[in-house]
């Protein structure tokens, strides 16, 4: 006996519970990608979908070195002389499609949105998978700061299309421009170099590497040392400035209630300018439930030869789900078929089938039993399934040219003539 590999999980017909958490089924699953199309192509945006593999030099500069990610997390493939990563995010992706097949020429602003899978070697626990999934959309070929603005605008269209609005909190920052962001780096690192002794051990490694990441702790020691610590707005250049102030009249403007956080900085290398966060409320400590920014700089880091001006955000559809089972939001469960056919005899099981044939190709969706059981296996069977009518045939029905059809919610039974059961199922509340 084999057990998927942990932090993967099965997505079964229905939800189901394991540690605590609850796993949903694919009619949930099927109902969330729904709507997050829905809102996003409600936005202009187009669906786009890039290989699970890529190759590693793609995601290392365009995550960038120094990030948790390429550093740790990554599934890596050998195949001959080239190395495959599997996706840990598909920003980096989309933009290599973009540039690979020229999609500028298409004209105006590409608005692309992607769901699926990514994987990254975390550690696994509750709302963080080694298999996790993301729905995002990218923005490219825009400076302005309205597709920031949008950008942020249709993560929010997604979360309020399920309700969770009131339940979310919406952080903002500018992270102005690289030059600037070194010059930073250097500041928080000749403030913080003499209490090193005090930091923790990541920390102390982030001091050499990426000092900004070091702004996003959680320990309240280090949170001291930092109240006064430079600042990053001080820092950041007049354009990203006014860009910045752009975004926030434009989200004010749309009702979109939001927090500055000078200290929010990304696990992420490719940002520039505006970046953002979505938290949910009493989801533990994976609480991220979206994230994103603005990436001006990824497509020349990944090889274009001219500036790629972009924005976007992605999202987990796990910590979505958690946070939809926080507030107790219902999702659909597995769908029942209309009709279950319950035949009895040989002949009346050849009659059958073929009546199957024809009512699904009215629409109908209509379960045969394959096992030639007996009457009641197969009513028990009709009822576990949750099917709307049972239609009974056996040797007497056959000769009489009529079947029984029982409606299995409100319990009644009439007679319909064999040639007139589509017909019959008409008008019965069922969909046409
Ligand atoms: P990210 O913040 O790394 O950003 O991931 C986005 C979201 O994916 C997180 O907020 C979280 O909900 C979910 N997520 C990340 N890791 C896991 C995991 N191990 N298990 C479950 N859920 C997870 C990005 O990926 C950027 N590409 C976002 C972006 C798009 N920036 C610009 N465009």
């Amino acid at each position: 006996m084999y057990q998927s590999i942990p932090g993967t999980f099965d997505i079964l017909p229905h939800d189901y519970e394991h540690g605590g958490v609850t796993f949903y089924g694919t009619p949930a699953w099927r109902e969330v990608e729904s709507r997050v199309r829905g809102v996003l192509q409600g936005f202009g945006a187009e669906e786009i979908r890039t290989p699970s593999l890529e190759p590693v030099e793609l995601v290392a500069r365009g995550v960038g070195q120094g990030t948790d990610i390429v550093q740790k997390e990554m599934f890596t493939i050998e195949r001959g002389d080239a190395t495959f990563v599997l996706r840990p995010e598909v920003t980096a992706p989309v933009m290599r499609a973009f540039l690979q097949h020229r999609l500028e020429q298409r004209g105006g602003t590409q608005r692309l949105y992607y769901i699926g899978p990514c994987y990254r070697a975390e550690r696994p626990q509750r709302g963080r998978y080694r298999q996790f999934h993301q729905f995002g959309l990218e923005i490219i070929g825009a400076d302005d700061p309205s597709a920031d603005a949008e950008c942020i605008a249709a993560m929010m269209a997604v979360y309020a299309a399920f309700g969770l609005t009131d339940r979310t909190r919406l952080r903002i920052n500018s992270l102005g421009e690289p030059e600037s962001r070194q010059r930073f780096a250097e500041a928080l690192r000749e403030h913080l170099a003499p209490h090193a002794d005090q930091l923790s051990e990541t920390s102390r490694r982030r001091l050499d590497s990426n000092p900004l990441r070091i702004l996003d702790t959680k320990s309240e020691q280090e949170r001291a040392l930092l109240a006064d610590a430079p600042s990053l707005a001080t820092f950041i250049s007049e354009e990203s400035r006014q860009h910045y102030a752009s975004v926030k009249l434009l989200l004010d403007g749309a009702g979109i209630v939001y927090q500055e956080d000078p200290l929010l900085v990304r696990g992420l290398d490719y940002y520039t300018r505006t970046a953002f966060e979505l938290e949910g409320d009493g989801l533990g400590a994976q609480a991220a439930l979206a994230g994103g920014g603005r990436y001006d700089g990824l497509a020349e880091a990944v090889g274009s030869k001219s500036t790629v001006p972009a924005v976007g955000f992605a999202a987990g559809i796990e910590r979505l789900f958690l946070a939809l089972a926080a507030a107790e939001a219902p999702l659909p469960q597995e769908s029942a078929p209309d009709v279950f056919l319950v035949a009895l005899g040989e002949e009346a099981r050849a009659w059958a089938f073929k009546q199957a044939q024809e009512l699904r190709m009215a629409g109908r969706s209509v379960v045969f039993d394959l096992g030639a059981r007996s009457m009641k296996a197969q009513m028990k069977e009709a009822n576990r399934k949750g099917a709307r009518f049972a239609v009974i045939v056996g040797e007497d029905e056959l000769a009489s040219g009529q079947a029984q059809v029982r409606d299995l919610t409100k319990g009644d039974q009439r007679s319909v003539p064999l040639s007139e059961l589509n017909a019959a199922l008409q008008g019965t509340g069922l969909p046409a």
